[in-house]
């Protein structure tokens, strides 16, 4: 079953938080995202003794798929925006603050240059364009079903992150994870060959001959990390033996499912090596109170990327290495 630690803050450290953000609005002189985030992430370390220890044992003992800070409180309730808000202006959110803040405790915020061009900060809308689009965050039709975020890409994040600004239609985020207890070995050794196209999503601007055979599961196969898009595997196009693992790995993610609910105010950042996640098809209320997530992605190790960035002060990944070598 999947394990999920909600944290509820107390008056005091809401208060502490809020001081930090309120700090960060003022002092801070912004230019893009990148400058923003760079200035935030100086502070993290002022968090709450309590949420740092939390977070540090998130990142460093693996102990739960997710973990969520409930009740932020970091702002008033916004307007969903009719389109992808990073498109449309500079400015930043509190909520974004704190998600910055947060993240910081376990790694660095970055992006990809495939996805709406490099922005940080992704709103999760639900649009009409978009409704009918099979494997896209904004459709509401159609199940989004179980994946790893930017499972394809070598450099996939560590950590999923989502705050809620709004969720009226209580359309909930639903995680799983492999269960290692009972892990079938003959399944599992199947699953690490490299026998698999893992594709992306709709949102993933990149040709289809980015994609390699890759195995599903890595790692310690006493333990194994995931990495799967069940929106765009086709099982038929498998073996029957690789056909039987799939099925095996499938029915396992089905049955170690659990919702969670986000609701004004709450944050979670997932496991995105232990956790896949989904939402469900569900009608959507359009217009300013339509359901909105900001998501944001969080690696260990932004150093290793370097390559694929125009500097190593650039948090964003590009779709091929920039040469800088004399
Ligand atoms: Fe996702």
């Amino acid at each position: 079953m999947s394990r999920i630690l909600e944290i509820k803050l107390t008056p005091g450290e809401r208060k502490q938080i809020n001081g930090l953000i309120d700090w960060a609005v003022n002092e801070f002189q912004y230019e893009d995202e990148n400058s923003f985030y760079s200035s935030v992430r100086s502070i993290s370390y002022d968090l709450p003794k309590r949420l740092k220890l939390i977070f540090h044992e998130f990142k460093h003992l693996e102990n739960y798929n997710a973990i969520i800070v409930r009740n932020n409180l970091a702002e008033e309730i916004l307007e969903t925006p009719q389109d992808y808000r990073e498109f449309h202006h500079v400015n930043f959110y509190k909520s974004d603050v704190l998600q910055a803040l947060y993240a910081g405790l376990v790694g660095d915020v970055f992006s990809f240059r495939f996805q709406r061009d490099g922005h940080m900060y992704n709103s999760i809308i639900p649009l009409k364009k978009f409704e009918k689009i099979k494997k896209h965050s904004s459709g509401s039709k159609y199940d989004f079903d179980f994946h790893t975020e930017d499972a394809f890409h070598q450099f996939r994040p560590d950590y999923l992150s989502l705050y809620c600004h709004r969720n009226d239609e209580k359309v909930p985020t639903t995680i799983s994870c492999i269960e290692t207890a009972n892990l079938n070995s003959k399944y599992a050794s199947l699953l690490f060959e490299p026998l698999y196209f893992i594709e992306g999503n709709a949102q993933h601007e990149v040709s289809a001959d980015f994609y390699t055979k890759q195995p599903i599961l890595f790692g310690d196969i006493r333990s194994p990390y995931i990495k799967v898009n069940l929106n765009a595997l086709n099982i038929s196009n498998y073996q029957k033996n690789t056909q039987d693992a799939l099925k095996y790995l499938i029915s396992m993610l089905k049955q170690n499912s659990t919702d969670v609910m986000l609701e004004t105010g709450d944050c979670i950042f997932i496991d995105n090596l232990r956790t896949v996640h989904r939402r469900r098809k569900f009608i959507p209320i359009y217009g300013s109170n339509a359901r909105w997530l900001t998501r944001v992605i969080v690696t260990n190790d932004l150093r290793k990327s370097v390559d694929y960035r125009v500097s190593s002060q650039s948090k964003i990944i590009e779709l091929t290495p920039i040469l800088k070598h004399l």
